[in-house]
């Protein structure tokens, strides 16, 4: 299976196949952290980071992932490079990422919240990079997906629950909180898991509804392996025989008006949910459940300091192994593989 020089911006995009070919070269390189094979690979070369909005773990983990496989992973502020937009004059993205394709081996994009007018222009902005570009566009959180926080997602899962995730059931919960979090870890969540076999529960509050092509592809998933998926307005429902909790805030599909993320708005709506926090009294109701978050947790609001530092939370296993599958990622997209 050749995947090199291909942009993932969802792993919905990718086949089955492909996803493990990347989840079990991470794993190898997990184990061999320091002494694998492709850590030469991207010698003298160099990834582009732009990144519209903040990140701890995005940047952090794809800088040591370009150090450890020979490379280099350059951080732009896409702000200082004079780049068209829907509201300013500039260079076109047709020509910035022709020129970009002549010094990187490929270019990753964060974009969302705050840095897009409405819900759908930060992914018309990565599809207009690939459509381009010669080297391939990464994901690294937009406004619809997050497919590296996915497939750490399921390396995850795999460590704690086994490889098969098939009839594994995941809760799926809006949490409550300021901090108005768009959509893309927990569509990017759904979508992986339903790809994986996994019952989904999905719940959250009457008003956050998500994409529904997104839900619709989720269903489909869902009814290619023959699981279940449901969706519920109730606060404590889902939690009974759950195996995995995944709590998370989410904006309301009203978030951006008159070409603006309404912040103020959001979060005077998301507060009036206090109930929507995941607590022990809830997991308790569980069948042992794993509690998984990309972070940053707002604690106190989406989850308890017990929940989110107890023994059954994984948040750092999995942040952790967004190193390893974005070390996998590169090797096999970008990397020179040939000598090895
Ligand atoms: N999960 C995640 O993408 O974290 P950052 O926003 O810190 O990059």
């Amino acid at each position: 299976m050749d995947l090199h020089g291909k942009d993932l911006i969802c792993t919905q995009e990718w086949a089955v196949e492909e996803l493990e070919a990347v989840l079990s070269l991470a794993a190898e390189m997990k184990r061999e952290r320091f002494t694998h094979r492709y850590n030469n690979c991207l010698a003298q070369k160099t990834f582009f980071m732009f990144f519209y909005n903040p990140s701890v773990r995005t940047r952090q983990s794809f800088e040591c992932a370009a150090t450890e496989l020979g490379g280099h992973a350059q951080f732009l502020e896409p702000g200082a490079m004079r780049l068209k937009t829907a509201t300013t004059a500039g260079e076109t993205i047709e020509d910035a990422a022709e020129v970009m394709s002549r010094y990187a081996v490929g270019l990753g994009i964060r974009i969302l919240e705050d840095k897009i007018s409405a819900y759908g222009e930060g992914d018309d902005l990565l599809r207009e990079y690939a459509r381009w570009a010669e080297i391939p566009i990464i994901s690294m959180a937009h406004d619809k997906y997050h497919p590296c926080q996915g497939l750490a997602d399921i390396v995850g899962l795999r460590e704690h629950l086994g490889q098969d995730l098939k009839g594994k059931r995941l809760l799926m919960m809006w949490g409550h909180g300021a901090l108005v979090r768009s959509w893309c870890s927990v569509q990017e969540n759904l979508l992986i898991c339903s790809r994986f076999g996994m019952d989904i529960t999905l719940a959250h509050p009457e008003g956050y509804d998500l994409d529904p092509e997104v839900i619709a592809a989720v269903g489909e998933n869902c009814a290619s392996h023959g699981s279940r998926f449901e969706i519920i307005q109730d606060s404590k429902a889902g939690y009974e025989g759950a195996e995995v909790v995944y709590g998370r805030n989410w904006m309301s599909p009203q978030a951006y008006k008159d070409g603006v993320l309404d912040k103020p708005g959001e979060i005077e709506k998301a507060l009036r949910h206090p109930q929507w926090i995941c607590d022990a009294e809830k997991m308790a109701l569980t069948n042992d459940a794993l509690y998984i978050h990309p972070m940053p947790v707002d604690r106190g609001h989406e989850v308890t300091d017990e929940v989110a530092s107890g023994p059954r939370s994984i948040i750092y296993d999995v942040a952790e192994n967004r190193l390893h599958v974005q070390k996998a990622l590169m090797a096999l997209t970008m990397g020179s593989l040939e000598d090895v």
